[in-house]
């Protein structure tokens, strides 16, 4: 018996399966209720006494040897197989974060401003939350005129040193703390949000943006602001859009004009957007009217100049045909991640 046991010894210490399924053979043949092991606790019983008690323990750790064996065997199978089977291929790159996309109306007012600063333009800012003197009085909008109704208002404070303190209505506000700040010559841009109370809906918003236009110093005419303009149209749509004057009014521009250009969908030929007329207007100008320039202490028997204001998401609309302007305020990544490829 003792050398069967020596026999058997040697074979499991130099037991190395290739896989499972021999290692399954093993525990059977050994460790199995029918297995050597339990045979030789069988021949065991019929031993004699004294060959029992040397038996005994070479028995019983042969046992232990095989369990172990068998044990550690199974563990490192069991974390091979781990490692082997897994579907993960760690090479694979990971998943990266989607980046999000430049909101339409940032992109058109960065485009705005690039073209403006190639005319040598600068870009200013003003306070969204604005007094009654900087959004209308020195625009020379006179008091209680309905000129004042032209922009629904919203008013914050009534009162105060410089009268109701409102969002402001317009960007034009800007330029009256431009030129109360310096000295001309002004040639700058000035975008920003403005506010007005109206009914939201798909043509209307209680917030939208401006870009402000203004250039002071002498000598300025006309023919400089449709110069400007007519270069900035071209610039913007394609050369070629076609851009015309037509008279208006605004208390702080005399003469006014607004501007329109050549259909950008239909290219004049007629079409919904256009309302079959072939023209869209995009922005209001004109010459800044000399009391305008005195409100703010500038000589306007030496300075002259022109000024200008357009709605972003009007000019967004016509590039890329918005219909909705709701969208432009609603945050929804289907509507603004198409804007990707278009980042600047
Ligand atoms: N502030 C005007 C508006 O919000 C737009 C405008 C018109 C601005 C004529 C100007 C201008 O500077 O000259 O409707």
């Amino acid at each position: 018996m003792q050398e069967k046991i020596n026999q058997y010894t040697a074979e499991i210490n130099s037991f190395q399966p290739k896989d499972a399924a021999e290692l399954e053979t093993f525990r059977i043949r050994f460790l199995g209720t029918k297995g050597i092991i339990k045979d030789l606790f069988e021949e065991f019983k019929t031993v004699t006494p004294e060959e029992k008690r040397v038996l005994g323990k070479v028995l019983n750790e042969f046992k232990q040897n095989a369990e172990a064996k068998y044990q550690a065997l199974k563990e490192s199978s069991e974390t091979a197989e781990g490692n082997s089977t897994s579907d993960a291929d760690l090479t694979l790159p990971g998943e990266g974060y989607e980046l999000g996309a430049r909101h339409p109306l940032s992109l058109v007012r960065k485009e705005i401003i690039e073209i403006f600063k190639k005319l040598g333009f600068n870009v200013a800012e003003g306070p969204e939350i604005e007094d009654d003197w900087h959004n209308f009085s020195a625009l020379n909008f006179p008091e209680e005129h309905p000129a004042r109704d032209m922009q629904d208002t919203f008013f914050i404070k009534k009162g105060g040193e410089k009268g109701d303190i409102a969002l402001r209505t317009h960007t034009s506000s800007v330029q009256v703390r431009m030129m109360e700040a310096g000295k001309p010559p002004f040639r700058a841009i000035m975008p920003g949000r403005v506010y007005r109370n109206e009914a939201i809906s798909a043509r209307a918003h209680c917030f939208f943006h401006q870009v402000e236009g203004l250039y002071i110093d002498e000598n300025v005419s006309f023919a400089d602001l449709k110069q400007t303009l007519f270069y900035f149209v071209q610039e913007l749509y394609g050369e070629g859009t076609k851009v015309r004057f037509r008279p208006s009014y605004f208390p702080f521009t005399e003469p006014s004009a607004e501007m329109d250009i050549s259909c950008t969908i239909c290219k004049g030929e007629g079409c919904q957007l256009c309302k079959h007329s072939g023209w869209v207007e995009i922005l209001g100008c004109g010459m800044v009217d000399p009391n305008v320039l005195e409100n703010c202490n500038i000589d306007s028997k030496k300075y002259t100049g022109y000024a200008f204001g357009m709605g972003i998401e009007r000019i967004t609309n016509l590039k890329y045909q918005i219909k909705d302007l709701r969208l432009f305020s609603e945050n929804d990544v289907r509507f603004l991640k198409q804007f990707k490829s278009e980042m600047i």
